[in-house]
């Protein structure tokens, strides 16, 4: 099956007709060969920095770890496209040292574009990196990378003042070239509207469900992630628990000596 291409996504507005964009977050080979066959992007997003690191935040990681695991995705998926996050810290000192950054991920990942955080302030860098050839998904709404601690993620979009401006972020970032955008932890009404005014599709986590397309991290609608769960999380498994109660049985078997079995050995004569 072919990959599914940053053309194909960019052309997805629900409103012209198309069927909604399904990403999730993948950080490891196995969960992106789970996940491929399902979704239509994979994002490598930094959120491997709470979700894999027991970091506070998604500040902290490196480019080196995101190229890690970035290339550990594109090994796993045949299908989807994959998008590595640009971490804090790589992007945002000039128009020079992104590109550079982004380009240096497509390069040791072979992922598809990558994304970064930030709205008017940042349409130049994504115009640049856009002009060097990589695609770039926009991020806005709520930015994690400007979070100094978890209690520091605040919803976006509220009042006139908050409304204009994750609208005018948008409209900047669809404007440089970005070719989508996430808008994350942004009062509904204004995702909804920025959604019918944007011409790129826009991918909701905790926006509207009139977005184009939906994305959540992986561990969270698996039940992967304990530490925290936010309003706009629907579990679709507890498999947590499941890993708990796996582990608990082997380790039982183990202490009263019945596990391994004859079975799990080798040179062992078949009765
Ligand atoms: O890092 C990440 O996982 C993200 C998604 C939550 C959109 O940016």
């Amino acid at each position: 099956m072919a990959r599914i291409t940053v053309d194909e996504i960019k052309a997805r507005k629900v409103a012209k007709g198309a069927t909604p964009i399904v990403s999730l977050t993948a950080y490891t080979q196995p969960m992106a060969k789970f996940l491929d066959p399902h979704c239509d992007f994979l994002l490598v997003g930094d959120s491997l920095a709470m979700v894999v690191y027991g970091l506070e935040t998604t500040r902290g990681v490196t480019i080196e770890i995101m190229c890690a695991h970035g290339r550990a995705v594109t090994r796993g998926a045949k299908q989807a496209l994959v998008v590595v996050d640009l971490p804090q810290g790589t992007y945002e000192d000039s128009t020079t040292q992104a590109v550079a950054s982004a380009r240096r991920v497509i390069e040791e990942t072979d992922a598809q574009a990558v994304k970064l955080e930030g709205g008017v302030e940042m349409a130049a860098t994504v115009a640049a990196i856009v002009s060097a050839g990589v695609p770039v998904l926009g991020h806005i709404g709520l930015l994690p990378q400007k979070a100094e601690h978890r209690g520091a993620f605040k919803i976006q979009g509220k009042g006139d003042e908050g409304a204009r401006q994750v609208m005018a972020d948008a409209h900047a970032i669809a404007d440089a070239g970005a070719f989508a955008m996430v808008i994350e932890g942004t009062v509904e009404p204004v995702a909804r509207e920025i959604t019918e005014q944007v011409a790129v599709p826009t991918i909701g986590i905790g926006a509207s469900p009139a977005c184009d397309g939906q994305i959540l991290v992986s561990e969270d609608m698996l039940g992967l992630f304990a530490d925290f769960t936010p309003k706009f999380v629907k579990k679709y498994a507890e498999l947590g628990g499941a890993i708990e109660q796996a582990v608990k049985e082997y380790a039982q078997d183990v202490r009263k000596g019945a596990f391994p079995g004859l079975e799990h050995c080798f040179g062992v004569e078949k009765k």
